[in-house]
């Protein structure tokens, strides 16, 4: 099963992606055949996360201009590139595809999406297996694993296989999980809805937790390590993701848990220079103020909304991804709050 694919068709083809949106009641397909289709299944986050949404940009570049005259694609690719900020992918993406079809054409911009839909593939299964390796490192002595996640940051994040989440499912698979703790995700629930699917679905062991109920567990002990996702990492290694994110680095540093950051090098943005300049999504008071349709606050309640945090690199223990680890050097586990992580603009600390 893939989140998203291309379809091949007569006269180009068309997208296909699972309406996260209807999940977990319901696994259905969007068949997406134009580009406002695609911007409004992105907006309304029938796809996310950001390697998906790389990946949607992509498609979408090759759709518009596989099927549209030269000035709506061109504005149509716009409102694609800017539908949701903070996730480099998406705006990378359209670039990169863009470049591929003004020096080749149509059929150049489909196959850049094609081999960026396969190298997601590959990168998640590099990761699995560089963040599985690590935790051995960090967590000497303890055969299975709990760890804490948040948010969603599995297939359906990606292609066929998830950042973070493939980590957990990677050590599921060598029976060295001992449970998942998945934070629900306010005010959104990809924790609740969508990584507790993906956890039922691999017969993996979980829990899913209020976020604010994060913090005391991992003070009272038994938790291994956090792993998380990436929407953007800035040159200096500040991160961000799902919100939320940032009050779990400071809960795991207060107590002493490993704290990784898994995603793939298309979520590192050397052209950012820090956590400072990551444009943060606001996704409106509607999501905060209301539940399934139902109001859940005093009429005229405003709320704000802001839907990524960042993480400093001093919080991160090691950020994994398909081609490294980069982690401040000597740190036996945990980084004491402080500790800096080198930046990771340059891919200059490549391990095997
Ligand atoms: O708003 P979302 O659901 O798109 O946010 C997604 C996240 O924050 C993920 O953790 C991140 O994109 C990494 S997905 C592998």
């Amino acid at each position: 099963m893939r989140a998203i694919d291309w379809v091949a068709g007569p006269r180009i083809g068309h997208i296909r992606l699972i309406d996260q949106t209807r999940l977990p009641g319901s696994l259905v397909e969007l068949e997406i055949h134009t580009v406002d289709q695609l911007v409004d299944a992105i907006r309304r986050l029938a796809v996310r996360g950001a390697p998906a949404l790389g990946v949607a940009g992509a498609m979408g570049v090759a759709l518009a201009v596989g099927t549209m005259p030269e000035s709506s694609a061109r504005q149509a690719i716009e409102r694609l590139r800017v539908a949701r900020p903070t996730a480099v992918n998406l705006a990378a993406a359209v670039d990169r595809t863009l470049e591929a079809f003004r020096a080749g054409g149509p059929g150049d911009a489909l196959a850049t999406a094609l081999r960026m839909r396969d190298d997601d593939i590959a990168a998640c299964r590099s990761m699995a297996r560089r963040g599985v390796e690590l935790l051995g490192e960090l967590c000497p002595g303890r055969a299975r694993l709990t760890m804490m996640t948040i948010c969603n940051t599995g297939m359906l994040a990606a292609v066929e296989h998830g950042t973070a989440l493939g980590v957990v499912e990677q050590l599921h698979v060598e029976g060295r999980l001992d449970r998942a703790l998945v934070c629900e995700t306010r005010p959104l629930l990809q924790g609740a809805r969508l990584t507790a699917w993906e956890l039922d679905r691999m017969g993996a062991p979980f829990d899913v937790l209020v976020d604010s109920a994060a913090a005391s567990t991992l003070a009272r002990g038994g938790v291994d390590a956090v792993v998380v996702g990436a929407d953007r990492i800035a040159a200096n290694g500040d991160t961000a993701n799902k919100i939320g994110t940032f009050a779990l680095s400071l809960a795991a540093a207060h107590a002493g848990v490993p704290f990784l950051v898994v995603a793939p090098e298309t979520t590192v943005d050397p052209g950012t220079p820090t956590g400072g300049h990551i444009p943060i999504e606001d996704r409106g008071a509607v999501e905060v103020c209301s539940f399934h349709g139902v109001r859940t606050t005093p009429d005229g309640a405003t709320a704000i909304n802001p839907a990524f945090d960042v993480t400093p690199a001093d919080l991160i223990t090691a950020i994994v991804t398909d081609r490294r680890i980069v982690r401040p050097p000597d740190s036996p586990g945990a980084v004491p709050v402080g500790a800096a992580v080198p930046g990771i603009g340059a891919l200059d600390e490549e391990e095997a």
